[in-house]
């Protein structure tokens, strides 16, 4: 999947965006990298004992706080050499020593936590998954078809929101008679592989058409899979309810299997196959045998 993000900013998010842009910004300047740390970034993939290796990188940038000033790129050169291999190595350079108020999500920097989410060369990725190409220019924008809070941040609120909405969490028919766990066989268990590893970055759904055109009622694909994570979960007594709330036009059949998601999760997951079997739940009814429903991590 390769597209030019396009991307949305309002004026009467304005005064929500400017207090978010204070909590994820920084405008006060910073120390360059100290020998110590040059030293740690050499050890992450840099080396700057060896020749300068300039890459020009551009960067989208939006600042709440100047509401008259069009959203830009702008361009650094990058010296690869005193950088980890990582695009978010580079942009955790770009704002150490170059420009402190470049503004951007990250924590785990082990494609864990999902909040370094970010288009980059045309493609919705994890900036800490995501190697530097060293020849050419990279252009890095934020996830497309969202507004943004501040440079490469997006609004997740209705992400979270959808999120929400599907209650993302077991609802058993009741306890245990032994007051132990829910207990569940290996290959229960097995059937919530490929679908218990999402990371909620937002990836896929931000990649999906549907979503960018209907993400006011349409739930996108990494909600949606959220859903069938819980429908496929054989300690869950409310599949018939989570399906029921998925039964009309827009939550679940604005799918139109795309595959853009599919595509580029960059967890390697299959968004697009949990649609399928909900559409299949729904059309046909769940499986009576549950062994005979499909593992989604299968080919
Ligand atoms: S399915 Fe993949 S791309 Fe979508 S939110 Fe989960 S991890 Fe991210
Ligand atoms: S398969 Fe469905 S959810 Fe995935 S990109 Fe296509 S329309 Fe969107
Ligand atoms: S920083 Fe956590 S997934 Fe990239």
């Amino acid at each position: 999947m390769s597209f030019m993000p396009a991307l949305r900013s309002r004026a009467s998010v304005l005064p929500r965006m400017a207090s978010a842009s204070r909590a994820f910004g920084s405008s006060a300047p910073r120390a360059l990298a100290s020998p110590a740390e040059q030293q740690a970034q050499a050890s992450e993939g840099g080396n700057p004992n060896k020749p300068a290796h300039y890459k020009d990188v551009s960067i989208y940038r939006w600042n709440p706080d100047e509401p008259s000033s069009k959203p830009r790129l702008q361009t650094y050169k990058v010296d690869l050499n005193s950088c980890g291999p990582m695009i978010l190595d580079l942009l955790i350079k770009v704002k150490n020593e170059m420009d402190p108020t470049l503004t951007f999500r990250r924590s785990c920097r082990e494609g864990i936590c999902g909040s370094c989410a970010m288009n980059i060369d045309g493609v919705n990725t994890l900036a800490c998954l995501c190697r530097i190409e060293k020849a050419g220019e990279t252009k890095i924008y934020p996830l497309p078809h969202m507004y943004v809070v501040k440079d490469l941040v997006p609004d997740l609120t209705q992400f979270y929101k959808q999120y929400r909405s599907i209650e993302p969490f077991l609802k058993a028919a009741s306890t245990p008679a032994d007051g132990t766990e829910h207990r569940q066989s290996p290959e229960e268990r097995r059937r919530l592989d490929g679908l218990y590893e999402c990371i909620l970055c937002a990836c896929c759904s931000t990649s999906c058409p549907s979503y960018w055109w209907n993400s006011d009622e349409y739930l996108g694909p990494a909600v949606l899979m959220q859903a069938y994570r819980w429908m496929a979960d054989s300690r869950d007594a409310h599949g018939d309810a989570r399906r029921e709330k998925l039964e009309n036009s827009f939550s679940l059949y604005r799918c139109h299997t795309i595959l853009n998601c599919t595509k580029t999760c960059p967890k390697g997951l299959n968004p697009a196959k949990a649609i399928a079997a909900i559409k299949s739940d729904m059309a046909f009814g769940p499986p009576k045998d549950d062994a005979k429903r499909p593992v989604v991590a299968d080919a």
